[in-house]
């Protein structure tokens, strides 16, 4: 019988009760549940709405059934509708009466509204933190690396040499901002929709304002039919989530890119690559590729909360009971990812003669040899056009720019003289960029110490939200 069965005469259809469960999803949400219960039962004693040793057998009773969830020693049943009703019934078979006072004042619709944004606020936590972790090995990777010249691209074309510090760090500020958007998902869980009851407030002299302190909420959400069926808040972590994804898999589709034989950039550990069933010599970048794989999964989970949401009346519908399934895959899912991505980067090997060679290849001196000529007065229009026919003089001749004779820049244009040669270099390209966030290495150094200071402010955002 579940517990609100008073008003009907016929039991549930078996099909439709299990139909209707969300228990295998909400099972999660156990820690936030009993949380959510202890603190609201606290209340009502404070509140003198029940008495002092109702509110502690329900508490001693709370800490048992947490107890025995925690073992897997507490036995779910098939008339448990979801983690609400499962953890009542249990703790009222084990208290009696003070358990059947548990939900004076409150509703499951302010029940799992505050449990899902206490759990929010635990994968946010996990998240940015994740996030900082791989932020601290692309920091790592990019001091090791200080040295490292590769191939600049844009359209996947070699275009000019770029520091590897600098590339990884590129990836180091999306994060940056993936932390940002984690923050403020948690920021908007941070409200305690508790005391809202069904949906329109209850006749109990409750203090919200207690409960939401109680369980480390900022402050409490003051709209009691938004408090039951806002989920923004998920939306925004599943927002959060699917755009990390998005550069995580922008990152492990230049790792797929970069460890393949054409490039030879990088080489994966063996312990984060996979072979072939049939092919002996296969050594694959698995990892890389399911974790550009999973993005659209989690893109989807934004998708489909959004969905379910368009055409909701308040206040609580049913249909908010799909909203976790999503919010959990996409949390467990990034988390997934952001582990197996610093795993992945810590452990591969850079093959630095493997980028520098590349790097001479491809006339990536041409905006050079084009500023070379500008600097001594000709537009740059017109420097661009003579570059461009000395590149087409070398494709017919299968050379670079740096290997034609002086005597053919000269013909190109009389404003070429021999130190037209210090431009050449891949090394002197890379070290004349050094405008803010350029490439050279000493515009990377400061570019470095600016990330590191964010990183040391967002670790300290953490810490104010654990
Ligand atoms: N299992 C439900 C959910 O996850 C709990 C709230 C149910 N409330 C209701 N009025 N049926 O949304």
């Amino acid at each position: 019988m579940a517990l609100w069965s008073g008003r009907f005469e016929e039991g549930a259809d078996a099909f439709a009760q299990a139909f209707g469960a969300s228990l295998p999803v909400d099972k999660a949400l156990y820690r936030q549940d009993i949380a959510g219960s202890r603190a609201h039962a606290a209340m009502l004693a404070r509140q003198g709405v029940i008495s002092d040793e109702d509110a502690r057998a329900i508490d001693e009773g709370l800490a048992r059934v947490l107890a025995r969830i925690e073992a897997g020693e507490f036995a779910f049943d098939a008339a448990d509708e979801d983690i609400h009703m499962a953890v009542e019934r249990a703790l009222t078979e084990d208290v009696g009466a003070p358990g059947a006072r548990l939900h004076t004042g409150r509703s499951r619709n302010d029940q799992v509204a505050t449990d899902t944004r206490l759990y929010a606020k635990e994968r946010c936590r996990q998240l940015l933190a994740d996030n900082l972790a791989l932020r601290a090995v692309l920091m790592q990777q990019a001091q090791a690396h200080m040295d490292v010249i590769l191939p600049g691209c844009t359209h996947l074309q070699h275009a000019q040499p770029v520091l590897l510090a600098h590339h990884l760090l590129a990836y180091a500020w999306m994060l940056a901002r993936d932390f940002e958007r984690l923050a403020a998902a948690y920021d908007a869980a941070d409200a305690c929709p508790l005391g809202a009851a069904a949906l329109a407030g209850t006749t109990y002299p409750i203090d919200r304002a207690w409960t939401a302190r109680e369980l480390g909420f900022a402050a409490t959400v003051p709209n009691s039919l938004d408090a039951v069926s806002d989920r923004d808040f998920l939306l925004d972590l599943e927002y959060a989530c699917s755009v990390c994804m998005m550069h995580l898999s922008r990152l492990c589709e230049e790792i797929v890119l970069w460890s393949s034989p054409e490039f030879g950039y990088i080489t994966l550990s063996d312990a984060f690559s996979t072979g072939s069933s049939i092919m002996p010599q296969k050594k694959n970048p698995d990892f890389a590729e399911l974790v550009r794989g999973k993005t659209g999964r989690v893109v989807g989970d934004l998708v489909g909360l959004l969905v379910t949401m368009k055409g909701l009346p308040l206040a609580y519908n049913k249909d908010l009971q799909e909203d976790k399934r999503g919010a959990i895959d996409a949390a467990d899912t990034l988390h997934g990812c952001l582990v197996c991505v610093c795993g992945m980067l810590e452990t591969m090997r850079v093959n630095a003669d493997s980028m520098r060679a590349q790097a001479r290849r491809g006339h990536l001196a041409a905006t050079d040899v084009a500023d070379y000529l500008t600097k001594r007065g000709l537009p740059f229009r017109e420097a661009h056009a003579v570059v461009g026919r000395l590149v087409l003089t070398c494709e017919k001749r299968g050379c670079e720019l740096d290997e034609l004779p002086l005597e053919e820049f000269q013909a190109a244009s009389p404003l070429f003289e021999a130190d037209v040669a210090e431009c050449l270099s891949i090394d002197a390209i890379v070290a004349a960029r050094t405008t803010e966030g350029g490439t050279a290495p000493a515009a990377v150094a400061a570019q470095m110490e600016r990330l590191a200071a964010v990183d040391a402010r967002d670790r300290e955002r953490l810490d104010a939200r654990s």
